[in-house]
């Protein structure tokens, strides 16, 4: 069953139920090395999943949780290899949303769930962008409207000599720092084989995604409206582009940014846009979750496993 939640729509599966997630990993068509994330109601339902629970998890956990923060701890026996990928190590998170909230206390118990699109694709932030991923794939799709985040949690690592964020999103390394007392690390893109969603070329669209300053913005567009490319645009600033199908703009705000990012990408993909045109935020916070899922959506290198 799909649900929303505060980042994207998720795929659920209950995480002690091995059929379950052997369905899930065959409609995601993902590959059975990749981590899922453990969602559930509250700590208490969690904990359980990691092998102890360390004081720093609690403390995060109790600073931000329900919210769009993922903290990866060691695993107890209660976490299926099929959740950790074989790992010894597992991602946990109470979203902050009250239809996932609701699903999640009626059920009791973890639900495994990665966002709600095949692999390498757009994550979803509408019911509608679910079904056109699945069709009747899944069982049933809980309609929560648009996500009020729009792009996928901060994941942070708990299980290295010091805590490391393994993808960036709306909880930034200075909400981190401020709660844990010293800074966080940053896990560089690729360094290791751990997230599919670190991988480069994840979250992309079927256009073309082309990073650009805002002073070349007109020219670029000028240069492919001549190749007959149909165009879309995103900019943080107002912005005029002769004869693009789709602009996205006035996003001055990281948080608007990053609640129109995939909407936009999917509202290109449908419109048969060939090149995407996007001038990244500038800053820090937020803005570097953003430019992250920018710089994966426009790179040349194939998702594995396709897109
Ligand atoms: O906002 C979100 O996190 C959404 C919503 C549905 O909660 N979920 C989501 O799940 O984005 P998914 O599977 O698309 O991405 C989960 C990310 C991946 O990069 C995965 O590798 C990482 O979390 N992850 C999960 N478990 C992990 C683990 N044990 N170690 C390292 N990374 C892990
Ligand atoms: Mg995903």
């Amino acid at each position: 069953m799909a649900f929303p939640t505060e980042t994207v729509y998720g795929l659920g599966a209950a995480a002690e139920d091995p059929a379950a997630l052997e369905r899930l990993f065959a409609a995601k068509g993902r590959p059975r090395s990749h981590p899922v994330i453990v969602h559930g109601a509250d700590m208490s339902v969690l904990a359980r999943y990691g092998d102890g629970w360390p004081p720093l998890a609690e403390t995060l956990a109790g600073a931000f949780w329900p919210g769009p923060l993922t903290l990866v701890v060691t695993r107890s026996d209660a976490v299926l290899d099929a959740v950790s990928g074989g790992q010894n190590t597992v991602g946990l998170r109470v979203p902050d949303h009250p239809v996932a909230l609701g699903l999640l206390e009626a059920f009791g118990s973890g639900v495994a769930a990665p966002s709600a699109n095949r692999f390498g694709r757009i994550s979803p932030t509408s019911a509608d962008a679910v079904r056109s991923e699945f069709g009747q794939v899944v069982a049933a799709i809980l309609d929560g409207g648009a996500p009020t985040i729009g792009i996928e949690s901060t994941v942070l690592d708990l299980t290295g000599p010091q805590p490391s964020i393994l993808r960036p999103g709306a909880i930034s390394a200075a909400d981190l720092a401020e709660i844990v007392g010293r800074p966080v690390g940053r896990m560089e893109r690729d360094e290791g084989p751990r997230a599919p969603g670190r991988m480069a070329a994840h979250y992309a669209p079927h256009a073309r995604l082309e990073l650009i300053a805002p002073d070349q913005l007109q020219e670029r567009a000028a240069e492919l409206r001549d190749t007959g490319a149909r165009i879309a645009v995103l900019s943080p600033e107002p912005a005029s582009v002769p004869g693009a199908v789709l602009v996205a703009d006035h996003l001055e705000h990281d948080s608007r940014y990053a609640h129109e990012l995939y909407a936009t990408m999917r509202r290109a993909d449908a419109a048969g846009v060939d090149v995407i045109l996007a001038i990244p935020p500038t800053g820090s916070g937020l803005a570097e979750a953003v430019r992250d899922r920018l710089q994966r959506a426009s790179s040349s290198e194939p998702a594995a496993g396709g897109r």
